[in-house]
């Protein structure tokens, strides 16, 4: 497989595949776990993820790469194979999240910073001699305008640290996943996450320029344009494709690998609604896939529940989910 930054990312994006994103960190996989009642342990984790990165017909069809977390790409399977060789041998490409979380945001109540940049460039070199390709930096912005969150100040941060760690991946020979997730927990109207949407995309392209990092050598790891869970209101996926879109074309630069969406707490089948009706009304300049955690992994947790003797339905449960987004990623799911 070539190693230039420009075929690592358009592998990532390649027809009809995406991004399984199993990063979740100790305490948020600990979380899911409560979900389903199996107790987070390092070897319930790494029997759960062995689950995922062994279901073949996902992994070889489907499935892109997989964004892993510190612990994961360390681990061995059950049976001692490295678990990053499994997932390579698949001919899925090995990716790792690098930010280590967002943190309140001195003087901006409500406004968080991710963080992680000291010491990235040592941290990078050693992921890449481990074997990863690309890597995932995560920004959160909330959205509460009667606080005015975010403020300017925390979009602005966040798109200066996304770019300096575009940067040091780049130099690295590691692809950068850019993530300035806008979340969808607010009770705000789809109008509100589309401004808010389009000034953290607006900063965060300025912001790459500045820094010299090649787009083209980037995927882009955004939110869609959606209305806040609290605000109650479920949006119908033509529109919610609409102006995501729209969004994109004013502050998407076309030179721009790939988007992989994030799934943001989205149901699993809104999560592939609207990914495929996002591609039904292309052609578009970018390849629109997926980079779902909870809405690819919610069902096979389930089917799984922590026992041996559920592998198969749980590898059946994430197949399934898999295969719908590839068939939404070619704008070919149907109901
Ligand atoms: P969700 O799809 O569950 O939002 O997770 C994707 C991800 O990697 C968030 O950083």
């Amino acid at each position: 497989m070539s190693e230039r930054l420009e075929d690592i990312a358009a592998a990532i994006v390649a027809d009809g595949k995406g991004l399984l994103a199993a990063d979740e960190s100790s305490g948020t996989i600990k979380k899911r776990f409560d979900v389903i009642g199996v107790e987070s342990t390092a070897d319930s984790r790494r029997d759960y993820r062995e689950m995922m990165f062994r279901a073949k017909e996902a992994m070889t069809k489907y499935i892109s790469g997989v964004i892993l977390y510190d612990e994961t790409i360390r681990q061995k399977a059950a049976d001692g194979t490295p678990l990053i060789d499994i997932i390579k041998a698949s001919g899925a490409i090995p990716g790792i999240k690098v930010d280590l979380g967002a943190k309140p945001l001195a003087g901006f109540p409500g406004d968080t910073i991710t963080e992680g940049l000291d010491g990235l460039r040592e941290r990078l070199a050693e992921y890449y001699k481990l074997g990863a390709r690309f890597a995932k930096w995560r920004a959160v912005i909330d959205i509460d305008i009667a606080k005015e969150v975010p403020s300017a100040t925390s979009i602005g941060s966040n798109a200066h640290a996304l770019a300096r760690y575009a940067a040091l991946c780049q130099e690295a020979g590691i692809v950068p996943i850019v993530e300035p997730e806008v979340l969808m927990d607010g009770a705000h109207s789809i109008d509100t996450c589309y401004e808010v949407s389009k000034a953290t995309l607006l900063k965060l392209y300025g912001e790459l320029y500045a820094a010299r990092v090649v787009l083209e050598g980037t995927i882009l790891k955004p939110n869609m344009v959606i209305s806040g869970k609290k605000s109650g209101k479920k949006d119908n996926p033509e529109e919610v494709a609409e102006k995501t879109i729209k969004l994109f074309r004013e502050t998407v630069p076309v030179a721009v690998q790939g988007i992989a969406f994030l799934s943001g707490g989205q149901d699993d089948e809104e999560a592939t609604a609207n990914l495929n009706a996002i591609n039904v009304i292309g052609p578009h300049p970018w390849k629109l896939s997926f980079s779902y955690g909870r809405a690819l992994q919610a069902a096979a947790q389930k089917a799984w529940s922590g026992k041996a003797s559920n592998v198969a339905a749980g590898q059946a449960a994430f197949i399934h989910r898999a295969h719908m987004n590839h068939l939404a990623a070619l704008g070919k799911w149907r109901p």
